[in-house]
């Protein structure tokens, strides 16, 4: 008998409980299966597909196109978890335009839309929740906005000015009732106190042991995409060593 799907409500159960949330992002039919079928409750389509995946440098380069396609095959791996999938760079500039692009999203089998922002994007936010659609935050370091960073990705929270902007996005995300808020690079003190302070079920990236759960892009956790790793992450397998010497093993003896 098959466990029943995953709801935005499960996982803010889960927070209630105390209990951890698994999240991991997925680009691809059989990963969003195996991820599926490994139990993991919160998958993400997420525009680190641009790097990882596609080649680019960043997520800037990511479009609407790039992730209506991948979600259509990793939603078709999924039958228990909640997968969801994030807008790209410009694709919700204005509240028509968040929406419009929410419903391609969910139309290609996203169960829930994550956007990069805080108060700033809450016009957008309410758009998408209001038409129905559950929607995660994401606050902190917020990759879209690398360049405008130096090119650095920088931990935020680490002085007044940054924590209180933190707070103020996190209250501004929970006000609009956003039903999780990935937490990357903030300091640990912060993430754990938002944590606390908030409803939504705060999902970290480099953000210390204290939030509801953590996710991490797959590739990094199993050495898919060897040639850069946060340094955060503890690797648990190394894939691209394993296929190089499966790779080399099969070409000597041909
Ligand atoms: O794009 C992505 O993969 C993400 C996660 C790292 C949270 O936003």
């Amino acid at each position: 008998m098959s466990s029943p799907k995953i709801t935005p409500a499960d996982l803010r159960a889960m927070k209630v409980r105390r209990e951890k949330i698994a999240a991991l992002t997925a680009y691809d039919y059989p990963t969003a299966k195996l991820l599926d079928e490994c139990g993991v409750p919160l998958l993400l389509v997420g525009d680190s597909l641009g790097m990882v995946v596609l080649g680019y440098p960043n997520t800037t380069h990511v479009t609407m196109a790039d992730m209506e396609h991948h979600t259509r095959a990793a939603a078709r791996g999924t039958t228990r978890a909640l997968i969801g999938a994030d807008l790209p760079f410009h694709a919700y500039d204005s509240p028509d335009q968040a929406l419009d692009n929410a419903r391609k999203l969910v139309a290609a089998g996203a169960q829930y839309v994550k956007a990069e922002g805080g108060r700033e994007i809450l016009p957008q936010v309410r758009a998408i929740i209001g038409a129905g659609i559950p929607f995660v935050g994401h606050i902190g370091m917020l990759p879209q906005h690398v360049l405008e960073e130096g090119g650095k990705y920088r931990i935020k929270g680490r002085d007044d000015a940054g924590h209180a902007k933190l707070l103020d996005d996190a209250a501004a995300l929970a006000e609009a009732g956003a039903f999780a808020v990935v937490l990357e690079l903030v300091t640990p003190a912060v993430a754990k106190e938002i944590t606390e302070r908030f409803p939504f079920a705060t999902i970290g990236i480099g953000s210390g042991p204290d939030c509801d759960g953590q996710i991490l892009v797959t590739p990094d956790l199993i050495g898919t995409y060897p040639w850069f790793t946060p340094k955060f992450v503890k690797q648990e397998l190394n894939a691209a060593a394993q296929i190089r010497e499966a790779i080399g093993r099969w070409k000597n003896a041909l």
